[in-house]
């Protein structure tokens, strides 16, 4: 094939290329561009993004788009222009936002094609000059999709904003560094934009393009012999079919081929149809039916196209801007989207949206053309090769009575990730607001395809959305379950519910006024900003501030990685076959029969490892080695088994794909998998002594100290891939002598060295290993890098040619390890204020196969998790042995761990105490006499601990307080989403690291540096260059200024610079710079004299001339040095803090992080640039650690989320909102260098608070829903393991919190119960709890504690009183807000007023006199019979409502047999409460609902009795009830007769009321007083109620009997409460008095012996019910004087024997709780009254006999 294509201008014409190349491939092997990167090969990074742009000659027009170069394959490039970042700028232009700068040049790449989109758009505002017409929300989306892994995008996000014409200077990050002396940071000094400076399309091409129009006009394409076939009809199409070369796999229809990045290509194809070129399938024809897209129409075109339509349409197309990124949308095509869908069950959401929309689709097989509608299409089996899917149609729905929603639930909201569940509704409704028509659809549910609920759309159809109909359908999807082995099936159920129940919530809203059910709020929109302050007071280097940079080549891609060197003649490609058995035999390799087979030249094992060389791939001085290929046995899935060497890297992987390797597990024992595995199987490593932690204290004494303890709480962390933006990569190159070089993209450039050179088994002077550049490391780069070293060493040196290895994704994360997982049970004992006495951990760390650095984590996790004061620490450590991949050294290892962990304690401590975390945070500080025991070695100077301050500063401000309450506000006033706010402190401790350094200076002046460090993102070029300038500034009139620009810091090379350790543990950069800095002293010595004699001959001496004059004096111009740290000063210790604020939906459990703010003490910060890079990137990668990045693995241990699809790290749509850093300076210490501080890996651990604040959302929610599973999972304890990802939250806020949004209070959760079983058995289902469950389930009265201060004159007269009312209301809010209402004037008065009275000496009731202070819905119908049915919202529940309501409907119909109202009396009949009958019913409770109820059926009776007034003239009779003179009565039959006349002219006869009190009187007081009399038997504490008078004001009482029972029953049972009702419950809250056995309520033997009650009538007041009064709860409290009577009682009883323990507990002065059971009384009586009685006796009787 021949494909012609310009590339940043230059015209390119390749010839006899394979179909299969990519245009990335093509583009790094065969034209010098390097900038497009390979970081995932599967469209899901952004490295590799381009622009390309195609020509129309028929229009003359350009359009240019972003594209995916790993995905684009070359032929469909054909005489298209692409511009790569080298395009639009060199190494002295550009911008710089980069840290390891590898995703930089994809990053420019998207952002100049959104700038190039924008500036073509004619209806936008012509910008201002030098920037474009690119708004900032355009800028920050255009990244989107790209991802990077070092910088924490803001710099990114501030570079791409800067060239929008709306930007905002404050809005910028950068500003505060541009800042130079008094200069003002300027919109206009941002880097100009100059649109159209980059022309995206060469005249050369357009020319060519017009020639070949014309002469290729109406040739058929040829079926041609190279493999790319574009036909230009579905005619040729067929021909090409029926032309019989087309057989077999091997052939590839193909449209923008991004699908093979969600579908890898398993073998070569050695031909491909391109269907692009049929201009059939691109067609979008729009009409009054709908809009039809052709197949090839691409994602980003359609949306373009529907935007403009109905409402429909515009949902559809906001949808389809969530799927993949832009660039993929650019080329993706809607039909390859469906076809995936079809054919290979493609979690797709666009096959969704176009179900629910209604859409068709047109199909060609064979000659035939066939319409279905999609759901048909979804439903056939497979669609075979050759079907050929023509065109989409979506039909206009107009926008009458219509509602269309989607929905998608993914780990990103915009930055490509595919949905866990996504879902599209259509309903059309009557003007009654009838459902007419609807169609639910549901994707990535776990099924084959998108589906449609069916059964729940005919269940809707026809109906009104009311809130019982949504549950029903709830009820209904929950049905459909998603197909066996979906992951997180539950979670899939639970989100699909979720979004059915806020459309049908606001569909009801929407169509119906008066159901306003509580629809789920919209995702809020907050600008994002960012503040970043830096304290630059003070710093060492102080005219240094601004960012340097370094590495000008990174932007746009002119910098060199290791894939970048030029391939070497002759050079070969690797590929790992590792194994996929965790513990087997290797029996031998074979390959598939396939075409990249034929590409396979060699597999390297570890046969080819030379005789006098050893089986190693990795080592660590003084801890473990690993082998570098499985050699008979493979002990882990993932294990080096051998090397595929091919001719290109491509071949290399695809053939390593064909390999079969053959396993046995004969005689093997099983593998060990899991720490639990290890543990069963002690399987662990050893840690040496000078590696294990020390424990502090002693824990068993620190327990007995403690108030309260927690036992065994378990936490989980898993493992976390690097997720380098650079795979693992080198390239061997072997050279003459038995010498070899090797580009290998390593942290441990000496230790990789010697490695290989023994594995090799020469010297280690025969290796060498360079440098250049490190595409991001994160610690992956060290032990885990050396095996591909070592892999193309043994392969180069076998075949004698350079071998290069380049890992796909894929294999890399299968191969890396990562972060070790573990387990961590913790035991810990605290007192009540909140202060840890001793905690004891259990750890299980998982580190796989090998030792690697292993041996470090017990150290570095316990190192951080001291960053509180435990009192007494102890642990016990297991490194479990497993056949997993090694787990190897990851950005902040351990630490991460160990912090997290003090927080899941602190958290757990605060929940038990029920006291806000920050509390305990506090409380368990260190001050600096507990820092120096915990931190023997790296304390410090009291002066340098500045966590306290730093802590404070965030949690303690007004600030904090302030969001604290708003956030609870917020969570007060919305259901579905919840806020969380979290302070987190960080401790972290470092270690100093012996490292060398050299500089030199040319003849030229200008200086070469070289460190023992790698450059990798870090910034150690950038510091390093400054303090070469400050080290030699002495030599310059400026301080070395001038020198900046002469710096260049060359590439580690270990034969040059030996001994250069490791770039690692976050101290590199400053120790590089120390060593650096000893070699500048030494040169400035040198230096100074011949600078000294120059200036006294000639003045100021410029550097130039002062070296000339030292070369010429032979000065050594070169010098090294090797920095040791001091012995005394080897490790010290990092402070910071974090507080972040997330919103959490609660119905999908996605996290929005609002906000966070860092507080990093960077010491006197060498580049605080540097340092805030450092900052923001950890945080991020941590934020990614904490939250999505979830590292699951198959049953084998293999980690089955194996790239960009399924493994998430942040992209910039979720990082926070709002980043807030601030650095602050500590205290000098010159032990430090230059008092500096690391700032590499200590702010990772800072994510930890959004981790934190999650878990408050999580709990506000759980509350909000009563989410409990079981005791230790209550609603505020409970544990959320690391990642917190969108399952887990969901899961914690409670799976079922729609459905349990329907069931809200105990008769509602039975009834519910009952429903759903019914519904689920279709029988009848009847629940009568019994008496236990009842009494476990009910809850019942409140728990109270009461703290008063009470003031008082002597006379008795309380002046002042204050409560301190603590309420234990349990799991749920229910009615628990009124109690604090509701208790004042209870008990508490009643024992306030003994209190005062015991105090005063005088009696209670003498303190009572003096400080006395000075009231439904309803329905009455007359039936034919003249009976009258009357319903009440009320229930009869034993309080004589039906009595009384049929009293006032005889009384209220009396008038119309002249007031008697005796005739109906017994013709009423009051039916059962039927919420289907009588709404609004409300509640019965609060003693009111007699009254008002009668009141209602009075005014009902009142509408009757004014309804047939008019007929009582047609008949006239006696009342013969009542005897008296009725005008026109006829006796009994009078109501008969009257609705009789009545009927017959239609009068009707049920009224309804509803009543609502008078707003000036919604609450009255009721009075009543009591005498109690008790008797108490000091012997037992048994008491007998001797007499109770009560004397209650029941108004005019509209019933005396009935109100009598009310008092007296409620006088019962407020005496149960008093004295014997003992609700006791076990540890876990379980109510253990669960039966008549044990819970006592009174019988009739312990109520009062004597017992008067007597009901006073107050005056009338008519705004009362008949001026009536409530009877039913106030004489309950009236039972308080029988406990204030056994107070009296015990108090003589105290007096009697003497009783007093303690000034608070005096004889006459004593609390006594509630109940006063037996055993209460007796212990207030003294439980040794008869020894006291004794004694006194005793002594009576020896004085007698003294006397
Ligand atoms: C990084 C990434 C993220 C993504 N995220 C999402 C997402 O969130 N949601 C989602 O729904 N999708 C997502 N996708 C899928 C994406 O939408 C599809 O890859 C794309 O639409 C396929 O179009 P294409 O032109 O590239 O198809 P191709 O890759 O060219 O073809 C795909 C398959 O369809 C066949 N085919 C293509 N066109 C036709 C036709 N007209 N007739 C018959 N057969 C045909 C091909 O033979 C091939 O088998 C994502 C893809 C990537 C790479
Ligand atoms: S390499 Fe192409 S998107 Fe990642
Ligand atoms: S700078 Fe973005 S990945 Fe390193």
């Amino acid at each position: 094939m021949v494909v012609v294509l310009a590339v940043n201008g230059r015209r390119y014409e390749a010839a006899g290329v394979e179909p299969s190349m990519t245009l990335l491939e093509f583009l790094r092997t065969q034209t010098p561009v390097r900038g497009p990167k390979l970081g995932c090969g599967e469209g899901g990074c952004g490295a590799c993004v381009v622009l390309v742009s195609k020509y129309d000659p028929a229009t003359d027009e350009v359009t240019e788009f972003s594209a995916s170069s790993c995905l684009t394959l070359l032929g469909s490039v054909d005489r298209c222009s692409v511009i790569t970042s080298e395009g639009i700028g060199n190494s002295k232009d550009g911008f710089h936002a980069s840290q390891c700068g590898f995703c930089t040049p994809g990053m420019c790449m998207s952002i100049f094609s959104a700038l190039v989109k924008a500036d073509k758009a004619a209806d936008r505002p012509a910008p201002p000059a030098g920037f474009s017409k690119l708004t900032t929300t355009e800028a920050e989306k255009a990244i989107s999709g790209n991802l990077c892994r070092c910088t924490g995008y803001r710099p990114i996000v501030d570079a791409c904003k800067s060239f929008a014409a709306d930007v905002d200077l404050e809005d910028l990050g950068l500003n505060c560094f541009w800042k130079k002396g008094s200069e003002p940071a300027e919109v206009g000094k941002l880097p100009g934009y100059n649109s159209g400076a980059v022309c995206t399309f060469p005249e050369f091409l357009k020319s060519e393009i017009k020639a070949s129009v014309q002469q290729a006009s109406d040739v058929p394409v040829p079926v041609s012999e190279d493999g790319w076939y574009r036909p230009k009809s579905i005619d040729e199409l067929n021909m090409l079919f029926e032309s019989n070369s087309f057989e077999g796999d091997s052939v590839k229809i193909v449209a923008s081929n991004t699908g093979s990045g969600v579908y890898k290509d398993q073998d070569l194809h050695d031909k491909y149809i391109d269907i692009k070129g049929i201009p059939e399938l691109s067609v979008i024809n729009r009409s009054s039916k709908g809009i039809e897209l052709g197949s090839v129409v691409s994602l980003s075109k359609a949306i373009d196209a529907l935007s403009d339509g109905n409402m429909v349409f515009r949902k559809i197309a906001d949808h389809l801007n969530k799927v993949a990124s832009p660039f993929v949308r650019n080329t993706a095509t809607i039909g390859g989207n469906i076809i995936m869908a079809q054919r290979l069950q493609l979690p797709s959401d666009i096959a969704t949206v176009l179900l629910a929309a209604g859409s068709t689709v047109t199909i060609q097989e064979a000659s035939k053309r066939l319409c279905y509608t999609l759901e048909e299409f979804l439903q056939h089996p497979p669609c075979n090769s050759r079907t050929l899917l023509l065109s989409i149609f979506i039909p206009d729905w107009g926008s009458d009575g219509i509602t269309f929603e989607t929905f998608r639930a993914a780990p990103r909201p915009f930055g490509n990730a595919v949905s866990y569940v996504n879902s599209a509704f259509f309903a059309r409704s009557s003007g009654g607001g009838l459902i007419e028509d609807i169609c639910l659809a549901f994707g990535a549910y776990g099924v084959d395809h998108a589906i449609r609920a069916r059964k729940v759309e005919d269940f809707l159809k026809g109906k009104l959305v009311t809130s019982s109909i949504i549950f029903e359908a709830v009820q209904l999807l929950k049905a459909i379950s998603p197909s066996e082995g979906t992951t997180h099936a539950e979670y899939r159920i639970s989100l699909a519910v979720s979004f059915l129940f806020t459309f049908l919530s606001s569909l009801a809203n929407s169509l119906n006024e008066t159901t306003k059910i509580n629809v789920p709020n919209g995702s809020i929109q907050h600008s994002p900003e960012e503040h970043l302050k830096v304290d630059s007071n003070d710093l060492p280097i102080r005219s240094r501030q601004e960012m340097i940079f370094a590495d000008e080549y990174k932007p746009v891609g002119e910098a060199v990685y290791v894939d970048d060197i030029p391939p070497p003649k002759d050079c070969l490609y690797g590929a790992f076959i590792y194994s996929t058995h965790p513990y087997a035999h290797v029996k031998g390799i074979n390959f598939k029969t396939s075409l990249a087979s034929k590409k396979v030249i060699t597999v390297i094992t570890a046969n080819d490892i030379p005789s006098s060389g050893q089986n190693i791939g990795s080592s660590f001085p003084k801890m473990g080695e690993e082998p570098l290929f499985a050699d008979t046995i493979a002990e882990f899935a993932g294990q080096n088994i051998g090397v595929v060497i091919a001719e290109t890297q491509k071949y290399a992987y695809m053939a390593a794909k064909q390999a079969v390797v053959e396993y046995s597990t004969e005689k093997l024992q099983p593998p060990i998998l899991t720490i639990e595995d290890a543990i069963q199987r002690n399987s662990y490593f050893p840690v040496p002594p000078f590696l294990a932690p020390k424990p502090v204290g002693d824990y068993n004494q620190g327990m007995s100290e403690a108030d309260h303890t927690i036992i065994s709480a378990e936490v989980k962390l898993e493992s976390h891939y690097y997720f380098y933006m650079e795979t693992q990569v080198a390239l061997a190159i072997p050279d003459e002598d038995n010498c070899i070089t090797i580009y290998s993209s390593t942290q441990i450039p000496e230790i990789t060295q010697n490695v290989v050179a023994r594995c090799l088994g020469i010297p280690f002077h025969n290796v060498r290993l360079i440098t250049r550049r490190v595409g991001g490391g994160f610690g992956g780069k060290a032990l885990k890098g050396i095996h591909v070293a070592c892999a193309c060493a043994v392969a180069a040196f076998k075949l004698q040619r350079p071998v290069r290895m380049y890992l796909d994704r894929k294999t890399d994360m299968i191969m890396a390890g990562g972060r070790h997982p573990m387990k961590v049970k913790y035991s810990v004992g605290f007192k009540s204020d909140g202060k840890i006495t001793a905690l004891h951990l259990d750890l299980g760390i998982n580190a796989g196969i090998s030792l690697d650095v292993s041996p470090v984590m017990p150290r570095d996790i316990i190192g951080a998790l001291k960053k509180y004061n435990w009192g007494n620490l102890a642990f016990d450590t297991k490194l479990c042995k497993t056949n997993i991949s090694s787990k190897s050294a990851m950005r902040a290892p351990g630490d991460m761990q160990g912090s997290f962990i003090a927080e899941a304690i602190t958290e757990h401590v605060a929940s038990v105490l029920s006291v806000d975390t920050n509390t305990i945070r506090r409380k368990n500080l260190h001050d600096h006499k507990s820092l120096i025991v915990f931190y023997v070695e790296s304390a410090g100077e009291a002066s340098t601990y500045s966590l306290v301050t730093v802590f404070d500063k965030l949690a303690s401000s007004p600030d904090y307080e302030r969001r604290a309450s708003v956030v609870e506000h917020f969570n007060d006033n919305n259901k579905w989403r919840k806020r969380g706010i979290s302070c987190v402190p960080i401790t972290y401790e470092v270690r100093l690291r012996p490292t060398p350094g050299k500089v030199s200076i040319m003849n030229d002046g200008s200086i070469a540096v070289e460190v023992g460090g790698v450059e990798m993102g870090q910034g150690l070029w950038t510091k390093v260059k400054q303090m070469t300038a400050f080290g030699l500034g002495e030599l310059c009139a400026d301080g070395g200024d001038c020198l900046l620009n002469k710096v260049r810091v060359i590439q580690p090379d270990t034969l040059s610079m030996i001994q250069g350790g490791f770039t690692g543990g976050s101290t590199t950069s400053e120790t590089s710079c120390e060593a650096v800095r000893l070699s500048c002293a030494a040169l400035v010595e040198r230096l100074k004299p011949i600078k000294e004699n120059l200036e006294a001959k000639a003045g100021t001496v410029e550097w130039g001339a002062l070296i000339a004059q030292a070369s010429m004096a032979s000065v050594n111009l070169s010098a090294h040095a090797y920095w040791t740290p001091d012995p005394s000063f080897t490790s010290y210790l990092n402070y910071g803090a974090a507080i972040s604020e997330v919103e959490i939906d609660v119905l999908t459990g996605a996290t929005t992080i609002l906000r966070s703010d860092l507080v990093y003490d960077c010491g006197q910060s060498l580049n605080p640039a540097v340092d805030l890079g450092q900052v923001e990137g950890a945080f991020v990668q941590g934020v990614g650690f904490f939250t999505n990045e979830e590292y699951t693995t198959n049953s084998d241990g293999i980690v089955i989320n194996d790239g960009t699809w399924t493994y998430k790290i942040p992209t910039v749509d979720t990082i926070p909102k709002q980043f807030n850093v601030e650095l602050i300076n500590s205290a000098r210490d010159q032990k430090r260098v230059l008092s500096s501080k690391a700032s590499g890996e200590p702010p990772l651990l800072l994510a930890c608070s959004v981790h934190c604040a999650m878990r408050e959302a999580i709990r506000a929610a759980r509350k909000e829903f009563s989410v409990c599973t079981d005791p230790a999972n209550s609603i505020d304890t409970f544990q959320m393991d690391v990642p917190a990802t969108m399952p887990v939250v969901k899961e914690l806020c409670g799976l079922d919190v729609v459905e349990s949004n329907f069931a809200m209070n105990i008769s509602s959760k039975i009834a519910c119960a009952c429903a759903i079983a019914a519904f689920k058995l279709r029988r009848p289902v009847k629940m009568y709890l019994d008496r236990k469950t009842d009494m476990i389930m009910a809850g019942g009265r409140h728990l109270v504690k009461v703290k008063y201060s009470v003031g008082f004159k002597s006379d008795g007269k309380i002046t002042a009183l204050h409560l301190d009312l603590g309420i234990n209301a349990g799991i749920s809010p229910d009615a628990s807000p009124v109690m604090p209402h509701a208790i004042i004037g209870l008990f508490v008065a009643e024992a306030i007023i003994e209190h005062v009275a015991s105090v005063l000496s005088v009696d209670a009731n003498t303190i009572r006199k003096k400080n006395l202070h000075d009231f439904k819905s309803l329905a009455v119908s007359i039936m034919n019979d003249g009976s009258i049915a009357v319903e009440v919202g009320g229930i009869e529940i034993g309080q004589g409502l039906w009595t009384k309501v049929k009293q006032m409907a005889a009384f209220g119909l009396g008038q119309l047999c002249h007031d008697c109202g005796e005739c109906p009396m017994d013709k009423v009949w009051v039916i059962q409460a039927d919420t289907l009958s009588m709404i609004q019913g409300g509640m019965t409770a609060g003693s009111t609902t007699s009254e008002t109820s009668c009141e209602a059926v009075r005014k009902s009776c009142a509408v009757l009795v004014e309804r047939l007034k008019p007929y009582q003239g047609e008949s006239g009779s006696k009342c013969q009830p009542c005897g008296m003179e009725c005008l026109d009565c006829k006796g009994e039959e009078i109501l008969q007769t009257l609705s009789l006349s009545a009927i017959m002219v239609s009068v009707n006869l049920s009224a309804q009321a509803y009543w609502t009190p008078d707003p000036s009187f919604t609450s009255y007081l009721n009075y009543g007083a009591a005498i109690s009399e008790v008797e108490v038997d000091v012997l037992t504490g048994a008491t007998t109620i001797l007499r109770s008078d009560l004397v209650y004001d029941c108004g005019q009482s509209l019933n005396l009997a009935v109100d009598l029972g009310q008092i007296e029953g409620s006088f019962f049972q407020g005496v149960g409460f008093f004295t014997n009702e003992d609700y006791a419950t076990n540890s876990d809250g379980l109510v253990i008095n669960d039966g008549t056995w044990t819970y006592k309520i009174p019988t009739v033997d312990t109520i009062p012996k004597q017992f008067n009650v007597e009901i006073f009538n107050s005056a009338r007041d008519l705004k009362r019910v008949l001026s009536s009064k409530a009877s039913g709860e106030p004489p309950l409290v009236l039972a308080s004087s029988v406990h204030c009577a056994m107070r009296e009682a015990i108090r003589a009883a105290r007096k009697e024997f003497s009783v007093c323990n303690g000034p608070a507990n005096s004889t006459a002065i004593f609390q006594m709780d509630v109940p006063a059971t037996m055993p209460v009384v007796k212990e207030l009586c003294s439980l040794d009254v008869v020894e006291r009685y004794l004694e006194s006796i005793s002594a009576a009787g020896s004085n007698t006999a003294k006397a």
